[in-house]
């Protein structure tokens, strides 16, 4: 299968530690001897949100926040290169069509962010729809999609399955604030939407998530595209 994942810097470096890291590329590596093909950007998580902070209170605009947002994705993407080795592109991809050369010569794309005004959920989303992938996984520091926020609701509960523009509706009803506990960021779920892609959401604070996600045997939520 071609599988594009999207990992959260929030669960492959909530701080930076090394073995957290290469739990998630020993993953990987198992998923490409299984013969699949991987492509996978990685988000920035706290520490992008630290950076922005203090450059925010520094009188930094928004599309200067969002250039140092995509610094700390390439910079946990670096680190994740560092422990795939070989099997990975040297640099983080700065753009789709480089990404996508990569993944046909057979190594493993690793992209972090690209241009202002989004996150790294929909980098891997136009990753996995210029790809043609077979499934994207969002592997996000939430258990799967519910229908209201968890953390918030005592009554909320996860969908198993949910169509595409189910999802986008369920997101845009998500305050995006600091600290959103949505799964995906909406323009992730619109081109989601309009690709027909199969995707799962799970909880990667265990990167085994990613692999049960790809065997098809996850605890989170499927995504599906609206005709299915
Ligand atoms: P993330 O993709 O990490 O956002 O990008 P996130 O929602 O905080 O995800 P987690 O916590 O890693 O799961 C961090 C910031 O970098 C900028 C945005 O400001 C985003 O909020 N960014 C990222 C871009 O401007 N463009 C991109 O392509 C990617």
């Amino acid at each position: 299968m071609k599988v594009v994942v999207s990992v959260g810097g929030s669960v492959l470096a909530p701080t930076v530690q090394s073995a957290r890291v290469e739990a998630y590329a020993d993953v990987i590596e198992e998923l490409v001897e299984e013969g699949h093909e991987l492509g996978i950007v990685v988000g920035g998580g706290q520490t992008a949100r630290e950076y922005i902070e203090a450059a925010r209170e520094l009188g930094a605009n928004e599309i200067a926040l969002d250039q140092l947002g995509v610094a700390v994705t390439r910079l946990n993407a670096r680190l994740l290169i560092a422990a795939l080795g070989e099997q990975a592109t040297a640099t983080p991809q700065t753009d789709h069509v480089r990404a996508l050369e990569a993944l046909r010569r057979g190594d493993i794309p690793v992209m972090g962010g690209t241009v202002p005004g989004h996150t790294t959920d929909a980098v891997a989303t136009a990753l996995a729809e210029y790809a043609d992938a077979d499934l994207l996984v969002y592997a996000t520091s939430v258990p799967g999609v519910y229908d209201a926020d968890p953390n918030e609701d005592a009554t909320a509960t996860k969908y198993d399955t949910i169509s595409a523009s189910e999802l986008v509706s369920v997101v845009a009803s998500i305050d995006m604030g600091a600290g959103s506990n949505a799964p995906v960021d909406l323009l992730a779920t619109k081109l989601l939407e309009r690709s027909g892609l199969k995707a799962v959401v799970v909880d990667g604070a265990d990167p085994e998530n990613v692999a049960r996600a790809v065997a098809g045997d996850h605890d989170g939520t499927d995504v599906v595209p609206d005709d299915q």
